[in-house]
């Protein structure tokens, strides 16, 4: 029962979708998005801006005057015909225009460079309903220059270590970059909000980028930092081990106890190899033998022996 009005209102629902999608097509070819043609590039590369007029084949720039500006009015170059007639200082050398198309290509590439360009080409041919020169077309184009910002620099800095825990600071680094980076951490999958400061000389000079995060770690955990910037991303990552304290503290008491048990042991060795050799020995074959063999020792070595002979004597008495 609650079914037909419900189909019914169905091609009305038709009809404004295919109105919609009719408006958006219209756009599209009439140009509505021409207005956000765009172009980028890296700083020191090369760009070419398109045109919005193409020189037939069989007629050449002569009849033709073409402006390529910059900040709505400021004209980076200027042809009348042949012949260039404007040049903006700071593209001197660095501009080229295609006779054919009129692209405008611009090489090494500065920062600066970015922002609204247009090009107006104009007929100076007069035809029978529009006399003199006139306008044949005008099209804006935006410059993106961007420049790579290093791949990121992770430090840090132990600030407190127990036991339990290591407190460190976290330092994520990243220079020259443009635009300005976004910077951020990702600690064992979960992203950290960096505590960031930026330096830069002005809005259109490169970006130096640093994020700080305080830490207390008390287990091993990875930290990946990330520098987006125009769509680009680079990250770099780094295992923050827990400095272990307790092992340290122990380790070392456990070194000095095998030092110093080894100096002991080879003490005692010493000793009993030196008394081995001459004491039992000695006043034995001192009280049973000969002079000769005692007279013997005496040339190799004489304080020991003569030590040896009164302990001898004194052990014999
Ligand atoms: C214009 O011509 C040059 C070659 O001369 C070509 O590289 C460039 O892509 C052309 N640009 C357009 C917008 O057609
Ligand atoms: C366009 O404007 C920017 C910012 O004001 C300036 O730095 C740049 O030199 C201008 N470009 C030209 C071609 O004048
Ligand atoms: C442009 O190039 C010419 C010839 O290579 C050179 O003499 C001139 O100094 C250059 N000008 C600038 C502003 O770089
Ligand atoms: C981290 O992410 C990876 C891949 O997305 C997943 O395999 C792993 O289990 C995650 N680890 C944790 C601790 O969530
Ligand atoms: C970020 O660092 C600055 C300077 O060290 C400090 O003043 C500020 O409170 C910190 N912000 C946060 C959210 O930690
Ligand atoms: C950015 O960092 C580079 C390299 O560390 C340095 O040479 C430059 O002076 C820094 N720029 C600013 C604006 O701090
Ligand atoms: C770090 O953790 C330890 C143990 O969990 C705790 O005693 C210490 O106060 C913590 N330090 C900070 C700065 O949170
Ligand atoms: C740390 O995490 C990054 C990104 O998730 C991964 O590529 C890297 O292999 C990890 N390193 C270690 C030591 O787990």
């Amino acid at each position: 029962m609650g079914c037909p009005p419900v189909s019914a209102s169905w091609p009305l629902k038709r009809w404004l979708g295919l109105g919609l999608g009719l408006i958006i097509l219209q756009c599209i070819t009439l140009g509505c998005a021409q207005e956000k043609k765009v172009a980028k590039s890296k700083v020191g590369e090369k760009v070419g801006l398109p045109c919005c007029y193409k020189i037939p084949s069989s007629e050449s720039l002569q009849n033709y005057r073409v402006y390529w500006q910059m900040n709505i009015t400021d004209v980076v170059l200027a042809y009348s015909g042949e012949k260039k007639i404007d040049e903006h200082p700071r593209y001197i050398n660095r501009t080229k225009m295609d006779f054919q198309n009129l692209t405008l290509w611009i090489s090494t590439l500065e920062i600066l460079d970015s922002g609204p360009y247009h090009c107006i080409v104009q007929s100076l041919q007069s035809s029978p309903d529009k006399p003199g020169s006139h306008l044949l077309c005008e099209e804006p184009v935006t410059l993106f220059v961007t420049a790579d910002s290093s791949e990121p620099n992770i430090e840090r800095e132990v600030t407190a270590s127990s036991c339990e825990s290591t407190e460190m600071v976290v330092r994520c680094s990243s220079h020259g970059g443009f635009p300005k980076p976004k910077i951020y951490g990702v600690l064992n999958n979960v992203s950290v909000v960096l505590n960031t400061t930026w330096e830069s000389e002005s809005s259109l000079s490169p970006y130096n980028v640093t994020g700080t995060l305080w830490l207390n770690v008390t287990k091993d955990i990875n930290f990946t930092c990330f520098i987006e910037y125009d769509g680009f991303v680079r990250s770099t990552s780094l295992l923050l081990a827990k400095a272990n304290d307790c092992i340290v503290s122990t380790a070392l008491p456990s070194y000095n106890v095998i030092t110093a048990s080894s100096i002991i042991i080879i003490t005692f060795l010493l000793a009993i190899s030196l008394a081995a050799k001459y004491f039992p020995r000695h006043a034995c074959s001192h009280c049973s033998k000969n002079q000769d063999s005692v007279e013997d020792h005496e040339k190799e070595s004489m304080d020991p022996l003569k030590s040896s002979k009164v302990t001898c004597e004194m052990s014999s008495l």
